[in-house]
């Protein structure tokens, strides 16, 4: 494991989270999504989700952020859980749900799921929006 590895083991971060923050998993941008969205959160960091959705189902999502390990890690895995599922079945996932399919980052990092949550509410309340023509 390479030094920033070990750093982040040391410090709470789960196997698993180590590796989907150092390969930057999930990360990029999407070509015409049906939707994207911006959160920033309390901490200053930000997030932003892009959506390809095909009759309510979550076919393709990318995100990009300016945001510590927590949110990049928690980032990968939230959009790893959403692939395939409903807009209702994304929009219930918790920040707990993230963690337990991280494996694990600190304590004091558990904000940082909350970024890449309410990023993604915000990017399905948007979508939907669009299609009843209502603005937010
Ligand atoms: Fe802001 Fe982690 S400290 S998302």
């Amino acid at each position: 494991m390479s030094e920033v590895g070990r750093l982040l083991e040391k410090s709470g971060y789960s196997r698993k989270a180590i590796e989907y923050y150092l390969k930057k998993v999930n990360v990029g941008r999407i070509e015409n999504p049906n939707v994207s969205s911006v959160y920033t959160g309390s901490c200053g960091d930000t997030m932003k989700i892009y959506l390809k959705i095909e009759f309510n189902v979550i076919k393709d999502a990318k995100f990009q952020a300016i945001g510590c390990a927590g949110a990049y890690s928690s980032g990968s895995a939230l959009i790893e859980m959403v692939k395939g599922k409903t807009l209702k079945e994304a929009e219930k996932i918790t920040e707990k749900e993230i963690i337990n399919f991280l494996g694990g980052i600190p304590k004091q990092k558990i904000h940082c799921a909350c970024l890449s949550r309410r990023t993604l509410q915000k990017a399905i309340k948007k979508y939907r929006n669009s299609k009843t023509g209502t603005n937010t």
